[in-house]
């Protein structure tokens, strides 16, 4: 049974280059996943695809961040990057480069790109008027400025809306504002900017964003800006900043957006340099290789708008298409730090096989820009009845056979037919990775599980094994269900490469896509081991558990997936349960193995209590013996993987070394009811 061979494509694929500030979590993850599923499918149908990234290394948050660490912001953007590496490579990531937009070939390109933009007309210079820290000698964005919110009166509200009412105003209008950066009171500054002028290229835009490119969704969201009448862009920022300086423009930086897309081409371009491999086919106007970019639906401005017009400025090709995926939820809700929720890709890998993620994202994704709720239940639902359940067990019900029976040899296979469904279901999972519905290729693939296990049911082999003369069928039947199994296997393997390699392993094959046709027989095999173990939801457990201790410190750049801003409403009388008592730390000292934790010893007049505070960061231990706090003494004791905590500590900040325990007046004494 032979395939048709389709002839080779070249493909250019990436994810979003994440910024080099912070961790990468569950919320970054299901691009990564979702682009890797369908690079590595494209490879195993013999396409040539690349997949590119880079951490997105420019910025204020960046230069700031690395301010407060002591070091240079290379040298924190190079430690970043390798974090973000491991975390990549232990979910199975596999790029084929993986760089950084902190780089010559991103300088070139942003150079390059930049003039040509200018050469055509298309920058315009101008001056405007920003907050300005006359401390920090530097402009402020609005997320740098904080104050009292002129609608509610909140205080410490960014620049450019209120987190407790909702509100949206401009930073002039904020009730006494400060910079964030140094508590400085800001005053207005004007310098000069640098704009796009992308109103120049509404008709190519208009064109461009309905010719197939987007999602139907994303295309009519952009419809109705491009109808609103678009905006210049100013891409320049001034000293300091850290960046890339504009030509010919001394102390004007090019804005991190202008640089970060022009990242995958450098990226791209140091690959081929490396690998010998034709940048120009990919990248020349009339290119007929493909190229395309897996986003979230945050950043689709930048790259349906800004990056084609500036890619089809200059001479190069635009992209074959822009697919933004949606937010991830986990249990119905926004992933929160309070709940254990917001899980770093680390602490998840401390706890769980990668694997089980890739399949359940798979599992549930679509073509669509619909946000993804990850149910805890429902994934360790998911994977322990559909991988280990049915496709790994038939595997492992009929190789004991094969091993002592036939000396590790398969037979012939009897079921033609049904190998026959299997093999040309292909062509229709074929279809569902290529459109990017993989929920409907998992479907297909678990259906497909059902029909072998209800063979395997069917035809009993334990029983078969026992009757005597009945050896010829308990080859066949094992021979045809471990075909069965091989077939599904070839088709998870984008999803599961790990568990497709051990198989490939135990089979002593490859899981050839295009030649799945040729069946096995008379092949020997390896004896089998185990190839997934189920989740338990213990495991499940004690990652949120972990989760809630590793509060990563703030970053100063949107989170991908929205923290959210403030807890939900409560009842009074909600509220009237919570005792808050003043208290004196009488014992403060580091717990060994963990992170952010300390062990604080409370005295509350009427004994003391043991707490569990993570404010390691910020305090070292003597700084706080002898001084009073607050504390919730009514929480219920929890255990935690260090001992039991007996209630919790009140402190407030953005996280870091500014975490601050609340203290109350001198006068208070420990006992004290707090209201
Ligand atoms: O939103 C983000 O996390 C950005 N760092 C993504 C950049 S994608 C590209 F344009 F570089
Ligand atoms: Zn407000």
């Amino acid at each position: 049974m032979t395939q048709a061979s389709t002839p080779q494509r070249d493909i250019l694929v990436t994810s979003a280059l994440p910024y080099a500030n912070g961790p990468i979590h569950l919320g970054h993850l299901l691009e990564y996943i979702q682009t890797d599923i369908w690079v590595r499918y494209q490879n195993l149908r013999g396409n040539n695809c690349y997949y590119v990234c880079a951490d997105d290394a420019h910025g204020t948050a960046i230069m700031l961040r690395a301010e407060r660490e002591g070091i240079t912001a290379e040298q924190l953007i190079d430690r970043i990057r390798q974090e973000h590496q491991a975390d990549f490579a232990g979910f199975h990531i596999r790029f084929d480069n993986y760089y950084s937009t902190h780089s010559e070939e991103n300088r070139h390109f942003s150079e390059y790109i930049y003039r040509k933009l200018k050469e055509n007309g298309h920058i315009a210079t101008r001056n405007i008027t920003q907050f300005y820290d006359p401390e920090k000698e530097m402009f402020l964005a609005d997320r740098f400025i904080k104050g009292t919110c002129p609608k509610c009166k909140t205080d410490d509200q960014y620049g450019d809306n209120c987190e407790a009412c909702g509100a949206t105003y401009t930073p002039a209008e904020l009730i006494n504002p400060r910079s964030a950066v140094s508590g400085a009171t800001p005053v207005e500054k004007t310098s000069e900017h640098y704009f796009f002028r992308l109103p120049d290229f509404q008709d190519f835009l208009t064109e461009w964003t309905r010719s197939g490119t987007l999602q139907p969704q994303v295309a009519n969201k952009l419809a109705e800006w491009l109808d609103a009448g678009l905006q210049e862009w100013d891409i320049s920022r001034d000293a300091p900043y850290f960046g890339f300086e504009i030509p010919d423009a001394p102390g004007k930086y090019f804005y991190v957006w202008l640089d970060a897309p022009i990242g995958y081409l450098a990226s791209f371009k140091n690959l081929c340099n490396r690998e010998n491999i034709d940048f120009e086919h990919f990248w020349r106007a009339d290119s007929t290789a493909e190229v395309y970019h897996f986003i979230g639906k945050d950043i689709i401005n930048f790259h349906a708008l800004f990056w084609p017009s500036m890619l089809h400025d200059a001479g190069l090709r635009t992209p074959t298409a822009v697919w933004a995926h949606g937010f991830v939820t986990v249990n119905g809700k926004k992933m929160s730090k309070s709940r254990g929720t917001f899980i770093m890709a680390r602490t998840y890998l401390d706890h769980l096989n990668p694997e089980y993620l890739r399949y359940y994202f798979a599992s549930k994704l679509t073509g669509s820009v619909d946000d993804m709720d990850l149910n805890l239940e429902d994934f360790a639902a998911r994977v322990n009845s559909d991988l280990v359940g049915k496709v790994v067990n038939i595997a492992s019900r009929c190789a004991g056979f094969i091993a002592k029976r036939f000396d590790g040899q398969l037979g012939t296979v009897t079921e033609t037919d049904k190998l026959r469904e299997f093999i040309d279901a292909g062509a229709e999972i074929e279809g569902h990775y290529e459109s990017r519905e993989f929920g409907r290729a998992m479907r297909r693939i678990m259906e497909l599980a059902d029909i072998a296990n209800q063979y395997v049911n069917d035809e009993q082999p334990w029983v078969i094994a026992k009757q005597e003369g009945q050896e010829d069928a308990l080859h066949a039947i094992c021979t045809n269900a471990l075909n069965m199994f091989r077939l599904l296997m070839t088709y998870l393997s984008p999803v599961l490469p790990e568990t497709a390699k051990a198989s490939e392993a135990f089979l002593k094959t490859t899981l050839d896509w295009n030649g799945r046709a040729d069946l096995l027989e008379s092949h020997g095999i390896d004896t089998f081991k185990p190839l997934m173990n189920r989740v338990d939801m213990a495991q499940i457990e004690k990652m949120l558990e972990a989760s809630k201790e590793e509060l990563p410190a703030a970053t100063g750049q949107p989170a991908k997936a929205a923290i959210e801003p403030i807890a939900e409403e409560i009842e009074f009388n909600d509220f009237a349960k919570v005792d808050l008592r003043v208290v004196k730390i009488v014992d403060a000292e580091r717990v060994e193995g963990a992170d952010k934790l300390l062990r604080l010893t409370l005295d509350l007049g009427e004994g003391q209590r043991q707490v569990f505070a993570g404010i390691k960061s910020a305090y070292e231990p003597d700084q706080l013996k002898g001084r009073m706090t607050v504390m919730v003494a009514n929480l219920k004791p929890r255990k935690m993987k260090f001992g039991v905590s007996e209630g919790m500590v009140l402190a407030a900040g953005p996280g870091g070394k500014d975490i601050f325990i609340l203290s109350p007046d001198a006068g208070a004494t420990p006992g004290m009811r707090v209201m």
